[in-house]
């Protein structure tokens, strides 16, 4: 296996996604924590569990960031999760610091990865990460389109008693209160959404979707994790197998939607390049506004770095 994907933080994200890629043999595995026996412990739990159930992937394991030499991905899941009545945003100086030595190792030891950054509070934690690599936006992306998306999905599935198979939308913005489902992309094999569900039920998902992580914080104590590494997966999947996959996910936009200076939920084009390219889709005056909303709250928080 010559292709490399380290992993900062072998918490329940981390650890879940070194699964994920492990059980798929998708690549070599390196996984970095603090804590190193986290990082061992979680790695030989994965192994054994290949030995049951028969995928061979070599994880290494420290606290040592050399190990991330020549890696093609370098996901960052290192940080503080939320707790029940926290917001993303409470997290956010706590993580900026973890963020900052993540960020420069990965200058020192893999100047040529692509970064995939999921800690919390995402937007703003990729912005930072933008800015202390000093890679070129489309290498450092944000997690959490897909996983909002598949949010959305899931709430719209139980509603409508349809597979979420046969489900596809995007949801734009920031990963937070203020993301934006954009129910006139929502298809169910090609029909609209709103030929399902009316208003008052389709604002009801919007809720939902924008509270999803919060529900399952209020449940766990702690923040999600199997949904948001399965949404770290395909990321990591598109750029090494070079899939151009179209999804959501957090980009530093040069002018598209009227943004700048600020890393928020777009749509985009995902392969070997890292982001390839930002697709411009014409949304409704309540959507862009909702989004310029979004970025503007993400904006501010840049400022308070
Ligand atoms: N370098 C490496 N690992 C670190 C560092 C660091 N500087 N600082 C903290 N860690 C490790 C911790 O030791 C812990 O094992 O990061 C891990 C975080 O794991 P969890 O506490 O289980 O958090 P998790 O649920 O995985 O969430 C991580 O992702 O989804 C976001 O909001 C979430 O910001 C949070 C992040």
């Amino acid at each position: 296996m010559k292709r490399k994907v380290s992993i900062i933080g072998a918490g329940n994200v981390g650890s879940t996604l070194c699964l994920y890629i492990a059980q798929q043999e998708l690549s070599e595995i390196v996984l970095i924590d603090i804590n190193r026996n986290i990082a061992e412990g979680k790695a030989l739990d994965i192994k054994q569990a290949g030995a049951i159930l028969g995928f061979n992937t070599p994880i290494t394991t420290g606290d040592d960031y050399s190990l991330i030499e020549g890696s093609d991905v370098v996901v960052v899941t290192a940080g503080f999760p939320r707790q029940p009545g926290m917001d993303r945003l409470d997290l956010l100086h706590k993580n900026r610091d973890i963020i900052d030595i993540a960020g420069n190792n990965i200058k020192k030891y893999a100047p040529n990865s692509k970064v995939i950054v999921v800690t919390n509070p995402v937007d703003v934690m990729t912005y930072r990460m933008w800015q202390t690599t000093g890679f070129p936006s489309n290498r450092v992306m944000g997690q959490a389109g897909i996983l909002d998306t598949g949010r959305m999905i899931m709430f719209l599935a139980d509603e409508i008693k349809v597979s979420p198979k046969d489900i596809d939308g995007l949801v734009l913005g920031g990963h937070g209160d203020t993301m934006v489902p954009i129910f006139e992309l929502t298809r169910i094999k090609g029909i609209q959404v709103n030929k399902f569900l009316d208003n008052i039920k389709l604002s009801d998902i919007e809720k939902k979707t924008q509270n999803g992580g919060g529900q399952i914080v209020n449940l766990l104590k702690t923040s999600a994790y199997y949904a948001p590494a399965a949404a770290t997966y395909i990321m990591v999947r598109a750029i090494l197998n070079d899939e151009k996959r179209l999804i959501a996910a957090s980009c530093k936009p040069d002018g598209e939607y009227g943004l700048k200076d600020v890393y928020i939920g777009l749509p985009v084009i995902i392969g070997s390049n890292g982001i390839e390219k930002i697709i411009s889709v014409e949304l409704s005056n309540d959507d862009l506004i909702k989004l310029k909303e979004s970025a503007k709250i993400y904006q501010s928080s840049i400022a308070e770095l």
